[in-house]
């Protein structure tokens, strides 16, 4: 094991030699970032070995680095691209901003015009209220559960990501126990219990121990490596949930639009109570972010029915509702409502990456299982198929073949993030021949790995 270990990550060292003689453009931006930027980069998981590829710029399914090389990006804004980098509709929301204002500051039509929208794709929404990312989506989220309910413990997933909010910045990574950053105190997460995904009977025994007000969770895991759900796994949750009185949020900013149009609600035919949306919810603008459910639960948001502030859940924030992201995720919502023929496209791009990276293990007897759903894909060098991010952290039969992997990949012209976990977060406007070439790369990855264990 560790004479594996060891060759793969010289190989990995090899490779990314190779990437530091070939693009010098990157190596100078990661110098100069070093000292303006703490890390070089502006969120910590945009880094990566030996110094990240600075984009120059994105169109359709390639981005292109500042030293000319062009990559198929399977990573896609994090998900937030699902018809691409720059389309159509994002084109034209920009053009109608400069007409109306990027930022008008007071209650708007644009907000009104999508908020109707979206609660005509999403099931179960019949009210929505906008925010700037899918961190604040939801923190507001939780409070609501938490104001509705009366009840102040919260249930997450370990390995679920729900972005940086105190109470849900916890259980991420492993052992999925404690604060997962510095200047997040004990009594902060005091409220946050973790417990693996797709075991009901761990979620059961930590209802029936407290008072819950919500069960946050991502129906499919994202970040965690792309993990679904175990057959009626979801709807157990909610049964469950219900029965001792917690409402179920799903964070659906990965999935929202993504596995349909409905999100996981509409893909796998269930009904949480609260709908957690970001990403794709904001057409590829900054400030995607939105949170949904029966207007039984958000009518306790509205002001005039609740005029005491101090029994109202918060919910705000200067840039809500400005019309620049609005239209944007208004146009983006629409056109993949006139075209849900796409979604079939995703299908197919997902099974050609999922079967594909699997029969190159098959072929060359190398471990590895793929996981995920439409357009989400995991890749895991495990002993057996991850249900859930433990089995797929304790399974791993190497670390450095994930970074081999990537440094491989951008070699070959596929990007897709990170060094660490590989997942893919392929678009619609990606073709069949680019999920056939992914394959292709992979299989001679796989081929080379054959040759060092
Ligand atoms: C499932 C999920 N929830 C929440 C977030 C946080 O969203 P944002 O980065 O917009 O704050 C992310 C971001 O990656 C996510 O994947």
């Amino acid at each position: 094991m560790e004479d594996i270990e060891r060759k793969l990550g010289s190989w990995a060292l090899d490779l990314e030699r190779e990437i530091e003689r070939t693009r010098p453009r990157s190596r100078e931006l990661f110098e100069k970032a070093r000292k303006v930027l703490p890390g070089g980069v502006t969120y910590h998981i945009r880094f990566y070995r030996p110094y990240p590829l600075y984009i120059a710029k994105g169109r359709g399914s390639k981005v292109t680095d500042v030293d000319g090389f062009e990559y198929v990006d399977m990573w896609m804004g994090h998900g937030a691209l699902i018809l691409g980098h720059n389309p159509e509709p994002l084109i034209k929301a920009m053009e109608e901003a400069k007409e109306v204002g990027t930022h008008l500051g007071y209650a708007n039509q644009y907000a009104v015009e999508y908020a109707e929208l979206l609660t005509k794709v999403l099931p179960n929404a019949d009210m929505v209220r906008f925010c700037n990312s899918g961190t604040e989506a939801n923190m507001y989220a939780l409070r609501l559960a938490r104001a509705y309910t009366g009840r102040k413990y919260v249930i997450k997933m370990e390995g679920g990501w729900h972005g940086g909010y105190d109470a849900l910045h916890v259980g991420v990574s492993y052992p999925y126990r404690g604060p997962e950053s510095a200047g997040l105190p004990e009594e902060y997460i005091s409220l946050t219990l973790v417990v693996p995904y797709n075991d009901i009977d761990a979620l059961e025994k930590a209802l029936r121990e407290h008072e819950v007000a919500a069960v946050v969770l991502e129906p499919v895991l994202g970040a965690g490596g792309c993990i679904g759900p175990r057959e009626g796994y979801l709807k157990e949750v909610i049964e469950v949930a219900h029965s001792y009185g917690a409402l179920v949020v799903f964070d659906e900013v990965i999935t929202g639009f993504r596995l349909a149009l409905g999100g996981a609600q509409e893909y796998f035919n269930v009904k949480p109570d609260i709908v957690v949306l970001g990403k794709i919810v904001g057409g590829g603008v900054a400030g995607a972010g939105a949170f949904a459910a029966r207007s039984e639960i958000m009518e306790l948001l509205d002001n005039i029915k609740h005029p005491d502030a101090r029994k109202r859940p918060f919910h705000g924030g200067t840039f809500t509702g400005n019309p620049l992201t609005i239209l944007a995720g208004m146009n983006m919502v629409r056109y993949l409502a006139s075209h849900r023929e796409l979604y079939d496209k995703l299908d197919e791009i997902t099974r050609v990456l999922m079967n594909g990276v699997e029969k190159a293990c098959r072929d060359h007897d190398v471990e590895c299982f793929t996981t995920g759903a439409r357009g989400m894909v995991g890749i895991h060098f495990t002993r057996s198929r991850p249900l859930n991010v433990r089995q797929a952290h304790e399974e791993r039969w190497s670390n450095a073949i994930y970074r081999a992997l990537h440094k491989f990949a951008i070699l070959d012209g596929y990007l897709y993030m990170t060094e660490s976990n590989a997942h893919l977060l392929p678009s619609m406007v990606h073709s069949e021949e680019e999920a056939k070439g992914f394959v292709d790369m992979f299989y001679r990855f796989v081929e080379e790995v054959k040759k060092l264990i």
